[in-house]
């Protein structure tokens, strides 16, 4: 089977919409056809200042939010990135192999370093790309499913894998991204041209997974429209109302078209309310499986430290092929 592998970062309570759709949703259809690797990444979320105990606790929480909304730790593996110490190690070797310039030239690294300060952002956040090209080398990755925010780390890590392997003789399979058309970009519902971001800087527009359902019915019924009052699909003109109906279309699995049709002639209160209906039919089961799973952490830890063994031992055979071919002595 060829090798799918994603991760988010735990950096926060909930996932939010966006996780849910431009990856997860994804993720839980692709691990019937690949041999898949779902990382909850918490190296990387150590690259902004983080609460030793939150960070525990949302790397569970995040882990346990995967099986929540259908992944399956029997069919993939679903484990902790501080688990398996080759992504480190790897990352060091691929740091010795990026450019300057060309780590400079990451746009999420431009905009997050310009809101932390250029000061107070760390080296870990600027070499933080080149720790996600070692997380999907490892793996010999054929397919990295993310949002579109994710495409230019993407880019370097296949390039990274090419320059070893033509550098080295071949050692990494060079992956590729799916990036899916139309969704890989969902939008705050208070600002529709930024992408729904937990470092948003209010959260009136960030719909979280594991929010009541009485908050997040209020943020969908304030969500900014427009003046137009017909609900049709116009992503220039009428950024706020697109990105409602992409989002219903996608939880419910219907043409955008055929809502269109639905909704034509009535208002935008119609829209936000059967919005907000939609959203917690698919967010209300996951939620109380994510309560279960939290309630019982022993249970949840032996599912991520059984996942660890079998990621240890795949990305530890590439690590090793690595080092023999840069000539580095291992054990
Ligand atoms: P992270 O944790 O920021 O986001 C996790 C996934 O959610 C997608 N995403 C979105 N998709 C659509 N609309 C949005 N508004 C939206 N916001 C986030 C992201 O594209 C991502 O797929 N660097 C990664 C984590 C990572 C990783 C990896 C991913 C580390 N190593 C290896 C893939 C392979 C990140 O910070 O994602």
């Amino acid at each position: 089977k060829p090798v799918i592998f994603s991760g988010m970062q735990p950096s926060s309570d909930s996932l939010h919409l966006g996780n849910y759709i431009g990856a997860l949703s994804q993720w839980t259809q692709m691990q019937e056809d690949f041999d898949a690797f779902f990382c909850v990444v918490n190296l990387h979320a150590i690259t902004v200042p983080q609460d030793p105990k939150e960070l525990a606790a949302r790397t569970r929480a995040t882990a346990a939010q995967y099986i929540a909304a259908g992944i399956d730790p029997t069919k993939s593996t679903l484990f902790v990135q501080s688990h398996v110490p080759a992504h480190a190690e790897l990352a060091w070797v691929l740091n010795t192999m990026t450019g300057f310039g060309e780590a400079s030239r990451m746009t999420q690294f431009k905009d997050k370093s310009q809101r932390a300060g250029t000061d107070s952002a760390s080296v870990g956040l600027f070499t933080y790309p080149i720790l996600m090209a070692a997380d999907i080398l490892l793996y010999q990755t054929n397919v990295v499913p993310v949002g579109e925010d994710q495409r230019q780390h993407v880019e370097l890590t296949r390039d990274l894998a090419a320059r070893f392997n033509s550098r080295f003789g071949d050692t990494f399979v060079v992956p590729e991204a799916q990036i899916q058309k139309g969704t890989a970009k969902i939008y705050d519902l208070q600002d529709p041209t930024s992408k729904m971001s937990k470092s948003a800087e209010t959260e009136a527009g960030l719909i979280k997974v594991l929010d009541p359902a009485n908050v997040t019915k209020k943020k969908i019924m304030r969500a900014v429209t427009d003046d137009d009052a017909s609900i049709r699909f116009d992503r220039e003109a009428k950024p706020g109302v697109s990105n409602l109906l992409t989002i219903y279309s996608v939880l419910t699995e219907r043409s955008i078209e055929s809502l269109e049709s639905e909704f034509e002639g009535r208002g935008y209160g119609d829209l936000k309310k059967d919005l907000a209906e939609v959203v917690e039919e698919t967010f209300a089961p996951v939620r109380a499986r994510t309560e279960e799973l939290l309630a019982d952490s022993a249970e949840l830890d032996r599912i991520l430290a059984g996942a660890a063994e079998r990621a240890n031992e795949i990305a530890g055979r590439t690590l090793a092929n690595a080092y023999e071919a840069l000539g580095l002595l291992h054990g």
